[in-house]
């Protein structure tokens, strides 16, 4: 990546006022959770969105990503409106938009961008894109916000300006987590508690697998899965489904529609894996992940149905060759895998995925060892 003073320097004819970074993530457990009051568990990954940025008075918002077009994108701040904007600057400007809105006194800027996390691999590149923006915004404006207010406009962003109706799961761990933990977040109340991972003490590795399927949560699959999980809460007299206990679950599902019942089958059981999970890491049991991680695949792939060929390829081919666990991460429909291995181990479950991805006649996977990064921050 260049540097990226320098870089926006020769853009804009002046340097920056300071450089930040937003990482994307991956989700350890608890998906599909999020907007349903429930648990998640996700980390930042070591790949992230990075910005310079320098205010402008004019009104004007100027955009350039190293990953773009090779053009600058203008607009002025007080034209923006959902739908206004096309294509990846939709997400930068979409928080100067949710900040204007919720009555931040921001104007322009000139900005930036350069992001390594991997677009539509289910890592969070746009949630990274928004984050990045919006720590920059508080930052140069003085705005005091504290992490989980600038995921929430982050994810307002997401919702009312481009239009997806995400959780706030993957903004919050853009904001929230820090190097060497995983975020224990529970969505009801936003209260959220760092979890130590410590991979390396214990000889392990999380190997993440883009299965290169491009996921895209704005398809309206992720639309009618969320309103399924609503109309649920709501036949049942619910909040939330996150109100729904293990216990209370077989008398609950026999009150439901059967289309509705393998939703909230999933969610219910996932709130529960991700108690266990943290349960597990606090008692400094990492391996123990392993089979709560397989168990979380076969509840999406089978009830929540988000999984596809590669995915489920992805986390049997890991499986058979030694991982101790694997599912999918992130919203699914594509997207990535997520495999616990013995740090011995790596080199031949990712090899062991990438032969049979080639049997079976699919591109051939990307993979990485994740270790828990950073959440949002300054870099100069
Ligand atoms: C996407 C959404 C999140 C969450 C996951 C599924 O990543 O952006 O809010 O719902 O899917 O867990």
């Amino acid at each position: 990546m260049s540097d990226l003073s320098a870089a926006f320097e020769a853009t804009y004819g002046a340097a920056p006022a300071g450089v930040w970074a937003a990482p994307g993530r991956v989700n350890l457990i608890g998906e599909h959770t999020d907007y349903n009051g429930g648990f998640v568990l996700p980390m930042a990954i070591p790949y992230a969105a990075r910005a310079a940025v320098r205010p402008r008075t004019d009104g004007v918002l100027r955009f350039f990503s190293e990953q773009g077009d090779g053009e600058v994108t203008s607009v002025a701040v007080d034209s923006l409106a959902p739908g206004s904007v096309p294509g990846w600057a939709q997400y930068p400007a979409g928080v100067v938009w949710a900040l204007r809105e919720a009555g931040h006194d921001v104007g322009g800027a000139d900005v930036y961008l350069s992001s390594d996390v991997p677009g539509g691999a289910g890592l969070s590149s746009s949630a990274a894109l928004e984050c990045v923006i919006a720590i920059a915004y508080r930052d140069l404006h003085g705005l005091g916000l504290d992490a989980t207010e600038l995921a929430l406009l982050a994810q307002r962003a997401e919702n009312a300006f481009v239009g997806v109706p995400c959780g706030m799961m993957d903004q919050m761990a853009s904001t929230s987590c820090e190097e060497g933990a995983a975020l224990f977040l529970d969505t009801r109340d936003m209260s959220s508690r760092q979890v130590p991972l410590e991979l390396v003490g214990q000889g392990l590795r999380l190997l993440v697998i883009d299965t290169r399927v491009k996921h895209d949560l704005g398809d309206g699959a992720y639309a009618e899965l969320r309103a399924g999980c609503e109309r649920a809460a709501a036949l049942l007299g619910l909040a939330a489904l996150r109100e729904l206990s293990l216990d209370g679950l077989p008398g609950a599902l026999d009150q439901l529609p059967a289309e509705l019942r393998p939703l909230v089958h999933h969610v219910v059981t996932e709130n529960r894996r991700v108690e266990r999970a943290v349960e597990h890491l606090t008692a400094g049991e990492l391996a123990e992940l392993g089979p709560i991680l397989t168990a979380g695949h076969a509840s999406l792939r089978d009830d929540y149905r988000v999984s596809c060929p590669e995915t489920d390829l992805a986390v049997s081919a890991a499986v058979e060759a030694g991982a101790l666990g694997a599912r999918m991460t992130g919203g699914g429909f594509g997207g990535s895998v997520l495999a616990l291995v013995r740090a011995e181990a790596l080199e031949q479950v990712a090899a062991a995925v990438t032969t049979a991805f080639t049997a079976a006649g699919y591109a051939e996977p990307r993979t990485f060892a994740a270790t828990p990064a950073a959440g949002a921050h300054r870099i100069s």
